[in-house]
């Protein structure tokens, strides 16, 4: 243990770790060792961020998608998923609402649907910006050509969120159809970093076939590409996929790779993920005490809800977006920390 936890103060020290060490540090850790990483990583989140937690109101506005990842549930093979599109007229109302529950970002997520071309998307984008001035605007909609990227970003969008999903060649073929790769993923990200876009990347955690020398890659990998964004959230099964029968990732492991985050890189902007809110009523919470400083509560009709189900059991689908504000509100007070209207841009 005191060897685990001489690891944990190398990370605070160096930001850096060999990737035997990664993987000793995460076979070797118990509760004691959590804790003494997670008093780290509150202290570091307190030095930049205070007790304030930043929200994004999340638009899913589109469940089409033309992947296939084995994991996801609104991937192109699930014919029970009933599809959806949002207009942009619909996506406008959801960006008034969330304006006026305090929202200053905007997430705009979805598959890779080919309905949303390079032109409605730029319109889009510049229709939300010319409103709504003061507010970030992320884009979350998959892998693009650097030149679709540049675009978007001179129309008016600031930020991406695209998950690297897994740093191993190998895990990331058995995660994602042959025509998927880890090398373009890698490309897109590199790329967004030099467009200039604030880029968050990601994976899941506890993903089939996952072991602690892929996530040492995993962490190795973030730590090379430096994003600003960093979403961490469990794997969880969906019924209608091939991973239907598989076993999802757990919160212990979640919030443990949570706070190694962010000693690693103390300013990240972590979301403390729906998924961990889905695994455990109170995940969003642990979520936040292990590190983690970002909500993304949901902004999208009611009407779509259900119908972007990723994985089982989702919460918060029936839920108005002024619900979810509120709710989160009060969780966050709960937990002494103060969800906040604001940007909440990258600490400098
Ligand atoms: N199409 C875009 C993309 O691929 O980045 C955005 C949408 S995609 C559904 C957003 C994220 O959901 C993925 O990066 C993945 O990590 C996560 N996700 C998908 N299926 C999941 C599951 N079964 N459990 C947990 N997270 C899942
Ligand atoms: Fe495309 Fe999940 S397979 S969003």
């Amino acid at each position: 243990m005191e060897q685990t936890k001489a690891l944990i103060d190398k990370l605070e020290a160096v930001s850096h770790l060999a990737e035997e060490e990664w993987i000793s540090l995460i076979e070797n850790r118990d509760s004691e060792t959590a804790e003494y990483l997670f008093a780290k990583s509150q202290k570091w989140r307190q030095k930049y961020y205070g007790n304030k937690v930043y929200t994004r109101g999340l638009i899913e506005f589109t469940n089409y998608c033309r992947n296939d990842c084995y994991y996801c549930g609104i991937r192109r093979s699930n014919r029970k998923a009933q599809r959806y599109r949002l207009t942009k007229e619909e996506i406008m109302e959801c960006c008034r609402i969330g304006y006026g529950l305090g929202f200053r970002t905007f997430v705009l997520q979805g598959g890779e649907d080919g309905f949303f071309s390079q032109e409605v998307l730029e319109d889009i984008v510049r229709t939300i910006r010319k409103e709504y001035q003061d507010c970030a605007i992320t884009l979350s909609i998959g892998e693009r050509s650097y030149e679709s990227y540049e675009r978007l970003f001179q129309a008016g969008a600031d930020r991406y969120l695209l998950r690297h999903e897994t740093a191993e060649e190998a895990h990331y073929k058995k995660l994602h159809p042959a025509e998927l790769s880890l090398e373009n993923r890698k490309r897109c990200l590199y790329g967004l970093k030099k467009i200039g876009y604030q880029t968050g990347t990601g994976f899941m955690v506890g993903s089939p076939g996952q072991t602690p020398k892929q996530l040492a890659k995993d962490m190795m990998f973030i730590r090379e590409l430096e994003p600003h964004m960093v979403g961490i959230g469990p794997f969880i099964p969906h019924h209608e996929t091939p991973f239907a029968k598989e076993e999802g990732g757990t919160l212990e492991l979640t919030l443990f790779l949570i706070g190694l985050l962010r000693v690693m890189l103390p300013k990240l902007l972590l979301p403390a993920t729906t998924a961990l809110g889905t695994i455990h009523p109170l995940g969003r919470e642990k979520g936040i005490q292990a590190g983690a400083n970002v909500v993304m509560p949901n902004l999208s009709p009611t009407s779509v809800r259900k119908k972007y189900e990723l994985y089982d059991n989702k919460i918060c689908t029936g839920d108005e977006a002024a619900e979810c504000r509120n709710c989160l509100g009060r969780r966050m007070e709960n937990i002494g920390c103060e969800l906040v209207t604001d940007r909440g841009d990258f600490a400098v």
